[in-house]
């Protein structure tokens, strides 16, 4: 590999790290009484900015909602609807993949939105229309 190529790879990975660490620092602040499942969610915006998010649950049970769609919603309302990448973390399991309503939520910005995932120790990014395949759109 070249240097250029493994400069580019190192600088990667390092940027998803920063990701992660900021969707685990920021579980901590998830309110999940019912649950117990404390998620919290990093986006990375096209303009450079991350956006973080945990989720809120409610008595209500359905009123309850995901870190991702707390983060998107945190983006939009500064503006930013456009996205690079995103890391889901639960404070027991680690990096989690999206459930079906956010990734619905999360196609209406981004189709080639990334979700960081851990395989063998090393981060990898899947894309969202990977997971989310002929998606409903108006
Ligand atoms: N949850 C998220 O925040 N994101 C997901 O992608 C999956 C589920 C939350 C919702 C609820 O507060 C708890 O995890 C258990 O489902």
């Amino acid at each position: 590999m070249s240097q250029k190529k493994k400069v580019n790879n190192k600088k990667k990975e390092q940027d998803l790290e920063l990701l992660v660490g900021l969707a685990k620092q920021i579980c901590k602040n998830a309110y999940a009484p019912y649950s117990n499942f404390h998620v919290g969610a990093a986006l990375l915006g096209k303009n450079g900015k991350i956006y973080t998010g945990v989720n809120v649950e409610n008595a209500s049970y359905g009123l309850t909602i995901c870190a991702e769609r707390s983060s998107l919603t945190k983006a939009v309302s500064e503006s930013c609807k456009k996205f690079i990448a995103i890391a889901i973390f639960e404070k027991k399991r680690g990096l989690i993949l999206p459930c079906g309503a956010c990734r619905q939520v999360l196609m209406e910005f981004s189709p080639s939105l990334k979700i960081v995932v851990k395989i063998q120790n090393r981060y990898e990014l899947l894309s969202l229309e990977e997971l989310l395949p002929k998606a409903f759109s108006l």
